[in-house]
C-alpha cells in the first residue's frame, strides 16, 4: 500500500503504549504514515523507501531475555532514525552506549532541558520544557560520535543525536499530549530531519483509493454488508464512487438497532437516496427474536446473534449469486488489534467486518485499512455522506441485544429503543455529545416498585451509560451535568411506558465494560 503514496514515515512497533499515537501525529503533519512490527524485514523495509523511521517505545529492557530488538544495519542505511523512549535505548544499546537500570525510575511530567539549540530535531523548542517520562532504564553513556542534546536532573541522556548519520533519540515520548512542545519537535523530525513535503491529504486519499478500486475491480461484482455504522457506510460510498450499481449492499435489520436507524440508512443507501447502488434491506426482526427467545446468557445472545446474523446476510448473498469482491470495512485499529498477541476473551464480538469466508468471492476489499476512526470521518465528510451518519457513536454489532439485560422481546427492545432516543436528543440538546466517547440508555432486567398517579407500579429500570475514553479499551464514567440527566430521567418515566425508575452508571472500565453484556 505505502508505494501509492509519494513519502511515508514508517513506525517500527516495539511494543509501546502509544505507537498509534505516534502515527497519528506525523499524519497530522500531512506526511502518510503506517506502523508495522519491529520485525519487519529490512528487504521490506527498504522496498517501503520511507523517509524517515520511528522506534516506538517498549515494556522490556533491552537486556531482558524476550527484547525486542533489530539489527545494527537499519541504523545503517542512512534513513533517517528517531528512537522515542524504549527505542532510544535500543539504538544507544546496539551502537555501543551503557544501558543501565536508572537510580530513580521517571515517570510522568518531568522538566528536560535542550542542550543543544543547534539541533534539528529541537529547533524552536524552548530550553527548560515539560515532557512525559516513563523509564526504569536510562541511557548512562551515549554511543560515540553522538551529541547530548538534553537531559534531566535523573538522566543525563534524555536526547542524543548523531547528525552525519541522520540518527535522533529522546528518552521521553513526544507524542503524548503531556509532553508540551512534543508536537513541533515530530514536526521537526519529519520536515527537519527527513525533508518531507507534507502533501498527504484525506482528498488527495479519497480520490487515489477510488481511482485504484475502479482500475482493480474493472466490470466485476461487490458486496458489502451495510450496517449504518461509519466504517461500512464510508467504505460503501467510496465503492459507489469507484464501481457504481456493481455493488450491492445487505442491510440486515436485526431488529436490534436504535429508534429509526433503519430508515435512516435506507434513506442514505437506498433508491431515494444519492448513491447509485444496489441496496438490499432485510427485515429479518422476528427471525432474530425468535431466535432469542428464552435465552439469558450473554454470550449466548451475542452468539445467536452472531451467527443468524452470518445466515441471513448468506441466503441474500446466494440470491445475488457470485461476487468478485467482498467489501469490509475494516479500520486501521483493527488491523493492529488483531495483529497483537493474544488477550483474554471479555466478550465475543460480533461485527459485520468480521464475516467469515461463507461466500463465494474472490478477494476481499478493505478501503479503510490503513485509517483511523477520525480520518474515517474525515472521509466521508469528504465523500458527502450526511453528518449525523458521520459522527455517529460506536454501536456494536450485537445492538441493543445486549444492552437488554436478560431475555430480549419486542416488548423490550421498543422500551429501550424510546428510552434511549430520548437520552439522546436531551444530551444534544444540551451540546455536551462531544465531549461523550459513547452514551446510551440500557434496559436493566431489575422491576421495582413506584408510584404514578395515585397508583402503585412495578415496571423496569432504565440504566444510563455515558463514558469518556479515547481508545474503548478503559473509559471513565462522564460526569453530565444533573440537569440534563434529571430531564431525561423525567421524560423517560412520563413518555417510555413500562418504565418507572432511571439509574445513572457511574462506574469506569475496569471493573465494569462500557456494553452491559
Ligand atoms: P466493552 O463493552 O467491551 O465495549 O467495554 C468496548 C467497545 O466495543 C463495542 N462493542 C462491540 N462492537 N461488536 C462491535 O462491533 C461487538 O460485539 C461489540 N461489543 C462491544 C462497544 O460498543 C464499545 O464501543
Amino acid at each position: 500500500m505505502s508505494n501509492e503514496h509519494s513519502e511515508m514515515i514508517l513506525v517500527l512497533d516495539f511494543g509501546g503504549q502509544y505507537n498509534q499515537l505516534i502515527a497519528r501525529r506525523v499524519r497530522e503533519c500531512n506526511v502518510y504514515c503506517e506502523v508495522h512490527p519491529h520485525t519487519l524485514e529490512l528487504e521490506k523495509i527498504k522496498e517501503m523507501a520511507p523517509k524517515g523511521i520511528i522506534f516506538t517505545g517498549g515494556p522490556n529492557s533491552v537486556y531482558s531475555k524476550d527484547a525486542a530488538v533489530c539489527s545494527v544495519k537499519l541504523l545503517q542505511m542512512g534513513i533517517p532514525v528517531l528512537g522515542i523512549c524504549y527505542g532510544c535505548q535500543l539504538m544507544a544499546h546496539i551502537l555501543g552506549g551503557v544501558v543501565k537500570t536508572a537510580p530513580t525510575s521517571e515517570y510522568g511530567k518531568t522538566e528536560v532541558t535542550v542542550k543543544d539549540s543547534g539541533s534539528k530535531l529541537f529547533t524552536g523548542v524552548s530550553e527548560k520544557n515539560i515532557c512525559w517520562m516513563s523509564h526504569t532504564d536510562y541511557i548512562e553513556k551515549a554511543p560515540e560520535n553522538f551529541k547530548i542534546t538534553a537531559s534531566t536532573p535523573v538522566c543525563p541522556v534524555a536526547g542524543m543525536e548523531n547528525e552525519a548519520e541522520r540518527l535522533y533519540a529522546v528518552q521521553f515520548h513526544p507524542e503524548v499530549m503531556h509532553t508540551v512542545e512534543g508536537v513541533k519537535m515530530l514536526h521537526n523530525f519529519v520536515f527537519n530531519v527527513c525533508g518531507c513535503a507534507g502533501d498527504w491529504k484525506m482528498d488527495s486519499f479519497v480520490a487515489s483509493t477510488i481511482d485504484r478500486l475502479r482500475k482493480k475491480i474493472g466490470s466485476g461484482k461487490a458486496l458489502c454488508a451495510l450496517s449504518g455504522g461509519v466504517d461500512s457506510s464510508v467504505a460503501a460510498v467510496i465503492l459507489s464512487k469507484a464501481i457504481g450499481r456493481q455493488l450491492t449492499c445487505v442491510f440486515v435489520d436485526h431488529g436490534l438497532l436504535r429508534k429509526d436507524e433503519g430508515d435512516e440508512v435506507e434513506a442514505v443507501f437506498g433508491p431515494d437516496g444519492p448513491y447509485n447502488v444496489n441496496f438490499i434491506r432485510v427485515n429479518a426482526r422476528e427471525r432474530f427474536y425468535t431466535k432469542l427467545k428464552g435465552v439469558t446468557d450473554p454470550e449466548q445472545k451475542r452468539k445467536i446473534i452472531g451467527e443468524e446474523f452470518i445466515r441471513v446476510f448468506e441466503e441474500e448473498a446466494k440470491k445475488i449469486g457470485v461476487v468478485d469482491y467482498l467489501v469490509q470495512g475494516t479500520i486501521y485499529p483493527d488491523v493492529i488489534e488483531s495483529g497483537l498477541g493474544k488477550s483474554a476473551v471479555i466478550k465475543s464480538h460480533h461485527n459485520v467486518g468480521g464475516l467469515p469466508d461463507f461466500v463465494d468471492f474472490k478477494e476481499i476489499v478493505e478501503p479503510l485499512r490503513l485509517l483511523f476512526k477520525d480520518e474515517v470521518r474525515q472521509a466521508g465528510r469528504e465523500l458527502g455522506i450526511p453528518e449525523y451518519l458521520v459522527s455517529r457513536q460506536p454501536f456494536p454489532g450485537p445492538g441493543l441485544g445486549i444492552r437488554i439485560i436478560g431475555e430480549v422481546t419486542a416488548e423490550k427492545v421498543a422500551i429501550v429503543q424510546e428510552a434511549d432516543a430520548i437520552y439522546r436528543e436531551e444530551v444534544a440538546k444540551a451540546g455536551v455529545a462531544k465531549s461523550l466517547g459513547q452514551y446510551f440508555a440500557a434496559l436493566t432486567n431489575m422491576r421495582s416498585v413506584g408510584v404514578m398517579g395515585d397508583g402503585r407500579t412495578y415496571d423496569y429500570a432504565i440504566a444510563l451509560r455515558a463514558v469518556m475514553t479515547s481508545d474503548f479499551m478503559t473509559a471513565e464514567s462522564a460526569k453530565l451535568p444533573w440537569d440534563v440527566l434529571s430531564k431525561t430521567a423525567s421524560r423517560i418515566v412520563n413518555e417510555v411506558h413500562g418504565v418507572n425508575r432511571v439509574l445513572y452508571d457511574c462506574t469506569g472500565k475496569p471493573p465494569a465494560t462500557i456494553e452491559f453484556e
